[in-house]
């Protein structure tokens, strides 16, 4: 089975195409400029630089490659980035992807898009797939006009929605988890918000559950996330017992004492008992999604 995935210098991309390769898949990783993977020892192993909002690069990379599967990870995934530069935003997240399910089209290739928890508002969490979307902020927006588009496709397709993903970061890149190591054991304070819920996603689990999805062409929409409720702040506090770093110094704050371009939906955790039921997902703790990230 051939299958493209857009994005592929990003975060998921990085565990993604590694559990794509392991299960022989013949795996067209895409990204913008140069690769950033380290696969290169991977015989198998095949990049294409092809920025996705280019249409004719990505008509010439997918009519080369006639994928049976595209698996598109890439967008502008920082909310606040978008809440900034909405017009880019809008090309990148939406439009592009308009153009990325034309050119899917000419091969009926099995289209998954990957989505987020900020479609919805975060009112009435937890959150089930049908579950009606209403976002608070740019990002969220144009990730469910983009899911819009995906559900006018006339091929099978899928979209995977996912909540605050988490693991071991990409080299120049920091997370909550890498946050609270790094400042903690500097000896500073950390303020991290207490009011917002979430169902914390470890990456590993994220990719298995897409590969998996691949594997079925498993149509519809899929809520993948962690199974456990947390707030940021309770994330930073496991990190931190984990750690065995000293906790007192998170500073339990709530989302109103920063002052971010964009507005973050309140509870947004995922019900799972779709993907749980129906491809046998079965996420870690996120105890053990804390020693995963910290192994090394
Ligand atoms: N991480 C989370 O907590 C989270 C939560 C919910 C949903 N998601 C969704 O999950 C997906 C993967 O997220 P992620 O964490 O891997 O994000 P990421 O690390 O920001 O990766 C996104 C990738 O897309 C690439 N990209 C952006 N514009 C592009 C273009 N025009 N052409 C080609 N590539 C382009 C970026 O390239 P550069 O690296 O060169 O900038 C980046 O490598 C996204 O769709 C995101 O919306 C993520």
């Amino acid at each position: 089975m051939r299958i493209l995935i857009t994005g592929a210098n990003g975060f998921l991309g990085h565990y993604l195409v590694p559990v794509l390769l392991d299960k022989g898949y013949d795996v067209l990783a895409t990204g913008k400029g140069a690769c950033r993977l380290q696969l290169v020892s991977q015989a198998t192993f095949r990049y294409t630089e092809m920025d996705f909002t280019d249409r004719t690069a990505v008509a010439v990379v997918t009519d080369g490659f006639k994928p049976d599967v595209i698996i598109h990870a890439g967008a502008m995934s920082k909310p606040d980035e978008c809440e900034t530069n909405q017009e880019a935003a809008l090309l990148i997240n939406t439009t592009a992807t308009g153009s990325l399910l034309q050119e899917a089209a000419k091969h009926r290739s099995f289209f998954i898009f990957i989505s987020t928890d900020f479609v919805f508002d975060g009112n009435s969490g937890m959150y089930r797939e049908e579950d009606i979307p209403a976002p608070v902020n740019y990002y969220g927006e144009t990730k469910w006009l983009a899911e819009k588009k995906v559900e006018q496709y006339p091929f099978p397709r899928a979209i995977v929605r996912t909540v605050l993903v988490y693991g071991q970061p990409l080299a120049g890149r920091s997370n909550i988890l890498s946050i609270v190591k790094e400042k903690l054991e500097a000896g500073e304070i950390y303020k991290v918000v207490d009011d917002q819920l979430r169902t914390p996603t470890f990456v590993g689990d994220l990719a298995n559950a897409i590969a998996m999805i691949a594997a079925k062409k498993a149509t519809g929409t899929w809520h993948i996330s962690g199974k456990d409720v947390m707030t940021p702040y309770e994330m930073a506090c496991s990190a931190a017992d984990y750690l065995h770093l000293d906790k007192t110094r998170l500073l339990r704050v709530t989302a109103d004492t920063f002052s971010q371009p964009a507005r973050r939906p309140a509870r947004t955790g995922f019900i799972i008992d779709k993907a749980v039921r129906e491809l046998g997902y079965n996420p870690v703790s996120f105890e053990e999604g804390l020693k995963k990230t910290f192994r090394n």
